[in-house]
């Protein structure tokens, strides 16, 4: 059956500091700045006649309601980098959990070849999948994934 327009829909959630990747700790983050990721995503998207829309907040409840907003909004699948907010946020888990959207972890660096704290992550026994260190083509492999999904 035809989903409808509301579940063909993506939002990308980008968490603390993430505003500042292609200058933030570029041997760790890489060098291709928020806004050129997000460009491809959208660009990809549109070709695939789904609506995608990113949102990067520095705050831990604007996430809250952005997920939130997804659900009532009707959005199929979310791709979600916690950033610092991985291995702290019970707050924004739950909000995931409450939405029940599939979503998809990404993060840029390995977070288990890293420190020790940040070997533990709040959303991944919770997502679909969790994709990590391989830079920002992370983000496009979840998309190519919730597009494959969206389609299913
Ligand atoms: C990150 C990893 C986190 O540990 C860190 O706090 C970030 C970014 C990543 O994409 O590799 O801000 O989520």
């Amino acid at each position: 059956m035809a989903k409808n327009s509301k579940s063909r829909s993506i939002v990308v959630l980008h968490g603390p500091n993430l505003n500042l990747l292609g200058t933030r700790e570029p041997s760790v983050y890489g060098r291709e700045s928020l806004e050129s990721i997000n460009r491809r995503l959208t660009a990809t998207a549109r070709a695939a006649g789904v609506r995608l829309e990113c949102f990067q907040s520095n705050h831990e409840g604007e996430l809250v309601d952005r997920i939130q907003r997804a659900k009532k909004e009707g959005a199929g699948f979310l791709i979600l980098n916690p950033a610092g907010y991985t291995h702290t946020s019970v707050v924004i888990r739950d909000a995931l959990t409450a939405v029940r959207i599939p979503f998809v972890e990404v993060h840029l660096s390995n977070i288990f070849a890293r420190e020790p704290w940040r070997h533990h992550s709040h959303f991944t026994a919770v997502a679909v999948g969790a994709i990590l260190g391989l830079g920002s083509s992370g983000y496009d492999l979840a998309l190519a994934y919730a597009l494959k999904h969206l389609k299913a």
